[in-house]
């Protein structure tokens, strides 16, 4: 008997995946040498500029970052580290982000385009904001903020909107006064703001009435009444919303505005034509937002960037692998209320005084060559998206490109890997093989990039993001804390061994599960001042072949990244629970042709409650509900019971490899390894056609650490 389940414990133990031990199989993918008309003009062509950032230079080499801004007073050190991982960037300097990103850019280029506004609906116009306007329409919105809001520096402003010119505005105003913004996407739901706005403790909610997406008026106003509501419910007062109109002149709601809570903007800024507001010079440590997203545990966390770190990186990342130069125009589809809007859309090129295009509408309305017609009009040479954009259209219309007029130079890919197909036909369809393109790997947390080729300088290899950026020295550690070697072939977790001025200041509110969810896992020594001992843990795994190129696999923690888009499976899985039928609740990912990823569902019910279409209709509006239609799930399955552990832990693994008709390894060592073949056959079917081997991110998944 001992022996027997000592063989069986061995047996588990060997098939127990780790992430250094998955042997990552995968063609070698040929190089794309970049066309010598582009290596002309690259931004980063001196090459003594890129030697500035080898390793001796740290932290020095990111000095040339922070002289692409000005500062009201200059800093006097590089980077504070001796209080790890608090780090602090251009110690001692002060500057306003909004002065950087407007102001400035008056004495040269007041009657540039700042932004260039698309709606969605094609027969309306885009609209064209200069650089004088932005400045006068910034100081009314921060004179209204501060003296009729009452915001002051330091105060947290939650900002619920779409994709219209006045959320930028909006920003910037805030950073103008040193107000802390923090933007919720627009298409999270009004439960999910007010639970954002109340975590931050804003007092101050600022919305939209509606805007147009996918042909559709979607009215907002609704979600900000329950975003009130749910605010108070978690002890958070709303004293006032402030209402955009998306057309002057007309409110588009249903809904009525509440007396004395409610103010119309338009009505209000009537009182501040024309005022000025002196920007709030800040230390370069004050906090300039947060932005929310999620990740291993149910609640979603406030990552707070720093003003001077965050701006210069967003700017010298902007500068030097976006390759913006004054004449481009540069249009980046994602929506503000992302991070990549945030650092790509307005604080990074709007820093260099670029013309940053805004899109309202999603890609694909009225038809998939909407991009293209918008690239044709607008003269666009500099063009960012997702995977999941990209797959999207080159279903939708794979050929339309070749029908317009327009000439990318650099194309940007960004948020989930690209398949190596679906890179080619960015590059050789949408790019017409002119364009370079530039994959890159960061996130929320990392304020810019972190991995990318250099445009035109390196070669590209699809599905790879490639070499690290300037200054970022990642590696990659299994879990017992070896380094997995380049060309070994062996994914691992990657890290990024030393501090950079992009990476966010602490989860706001809560400095302990900064440390523990990013610096814990490798840390040498937790009372080490050195800032060797501190790596920062990204939870993405990934794979070096010995040409130094990155290739990310996926996260490693409970995040399913779908469509580019972070969705904490703890946080659906509260939601489920949230339905009294409901006894338990798992997601897993399922790879989706467009998506890369949608979540799953698995649910058991209470004794008595009986399996129906109604209970999975429940837990779809619940989701929805509580965070948003982008949590969406692809189906739900109520099982007899979940796979579970004998310590009682449910084995979302063995979920996902059912769920994508993969092996599930072994199951010996469940405390009930029989509903293993009962859930297949529910989920399946009879027929089970041969399991595949499915992508890495999944194997992963749910892995007991
Ligand atoms: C994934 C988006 C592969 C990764 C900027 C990361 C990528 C998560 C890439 C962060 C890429 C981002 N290739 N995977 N080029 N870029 N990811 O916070 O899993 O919304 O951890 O930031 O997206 O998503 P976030």
């Amino acid at each position: 008997m001992a022996k027997a389940r000592q063989k069986t414990e061995a047996k588990a133990s060997k098939n127990k995946l780790t992430e250094a031990q998955i042997a990552v199989h995968w063609k070698e993918e040929k190089y794309f040498y970049p066309s010598k008309k582009f290596k002309a003009q690259a931004n980063l062509t001196d090459p003594s500029f890129v030697k500035k950032f080898s390793e001796k230079n740290f932290p020095k080499c990111f000095d040339l970052y922070a002289q692409l801004l000005d500062w009201d007073k200059s800093w006097k050190k590089t980077l504070d580290a001796s209080n790890p991982p608090f780090w602090k960037w251009f110690v001692g300097g002060k500057l306003n982000a909004c002065y950087n990103c407007v102001d400035r850019h008056l004495a040269q280029h007041k009657n540039k385009a700042a932004l260039i506004f698309v709606p969605e609906p094609e027969h309306e116009s885009a609209a064209v904001i200069t650089y004088q306007e932005l400045y006068k329409r910034v100081n009314e919105t921060a004179a209204m903020l501060r003296d009729f809001a009452g915001l002051k520096t330091g105060d947290r402003v939650t900002i619920h909107m779409p994709m219209i010119p006045e959320l930028p505005i909006t920003m910037l105003a805030c950073a103008r006064l040193g107000v802390i913004h923090s933007v919720v996407f627009g298409g999270f739901s009004g439960e999910a703001c007010g639970l954002r706005a109340a975590d931050s403790g804003s007092r101050v909610l600022i919305y939209a009435d509606g805007y147009h997406r996918n042909g559709k008026w979607v009215d907002h106003k609704p979600s900000a009444d329950i975003a009130v509501e749910t605010a108070r419910k978690e002890g958070q007062d709303i004293d006032k919303v402030l209402f955009w109109k998306r057309y002057p002149g007309h409110y588009r709601s249903e809904s009525p505005m509440i007396v004395n809570r409610d103010f119309f903007v338009e009505d209000i800024l009537k009182d501040y034509r024309g005022q000025t507001v002196e920007p709030v010079s800040q230390d370069a440590e004050a906090p300039l937002f947060l932005m929310y997203t999620s990740g291993t545990t149910g609640k979603p966390k406030g990552c707070q960037h720093r003003t001077g770190g965050y701006l210069a990186y967003a700017a010298g990342t902007s500068k030097y692998y976006q390759d913006i130069h004054p004449e481009d125009v540069y249009w980046c589809m994602a929506d503000i209320g992302w991070i990549t809007g945030h650092s790509y859309i307005v604080y990074g090129p709007l820093a260099l005084g670029a013309t940053s295009v805004l899109y309202e509408g999603v890609p694909q309305f009225p038809d998939a060559a909407r991009p293209w017609r918008i690239a044709e009009r607008l003269d666009v040479n500099i063009f960012h998206t997702s995977p999941t954009a990209i797959r999207m259209l080159r279903k939708a219309g794979g050929d339309e490109p070749k029908k317009y007029n327009y000439h990318f130079k650099h194309m940007t890919t960004v948020g989930e890997p690209i398949e190596p197909e679906v890179w080619r036909w960015y590059y050789e369809v949408v790019g017409k093989g002119e364009a370079v393109i530039v994959d890159t790997w960061w996130q929320t947390e990392t304020g810019g990039f972190l991995c990318t080729t250099k445009p035109a300088l390196d070669p590209m290899k699809p599905g790879s993001a490639g070499p690290p950026a300037l200054g970022i020295y990642p590696v990659i550690w299994d879990e017992n804390g070896q380094e997995v070697k380049p060309g070994t072939g062996k994914a691992g977790n990657i890290c990024i061994r030393n501090p950079w001025p992009g990476i966010m200041q602490t989860i706001w509110g809560s400095s302990e599960r900064f440390v523990n969810q990013y610096y814990k896992k490798y840390c040498k020594n937790p009372k080490s001042k050195d800032w060797r001992d501190w790596p920062y843990y990204a939870a993405d795994g990934a794979v070096l072949p010995a040409d130094g190129y990155y290739r990310i696999l996926g996260r490693v923690d409970d995040v399913i990244n779908v469509a580019g888009h972070r969705l904490g499976t703890k946080e659906v899985e509260s939601a489920c629970l949230s339905v009294p039928d409901i006894a338990e609740a798992a997601v897993v990912p399922v790879v989706d042709e467009i998506k890369g990823r949608v979540p799953e569902v698995y649910i058991s019910l209470k004794p008595g409650v009986s399996p129906s279409k109604a209970v999975k209709d429940k837990v779809v509006s619940t989701i929805e509900t509580i965070i948003g239609k982008i949590a969406r799930p692809k189906q739900i399955h109520i099982v007899p019971d979940m796979p579970k552990t004998r310590s009682g832990k449910i084995m979302r693994r063995v979920l996902a490899a059912i769920s994508n008709h993969m092996d599930t390894g072994d199951i010996t060592t469940l405390a009930n390894p029989d509903i293993v073949a009962q859930i297949r056959e529910l989920v399946q079917g009879r027929v089970t056609g041969p399991l595949q081997d499915g992508p890495e991110d999944i194997k992963l998944f749910g892995e007991e650490k």
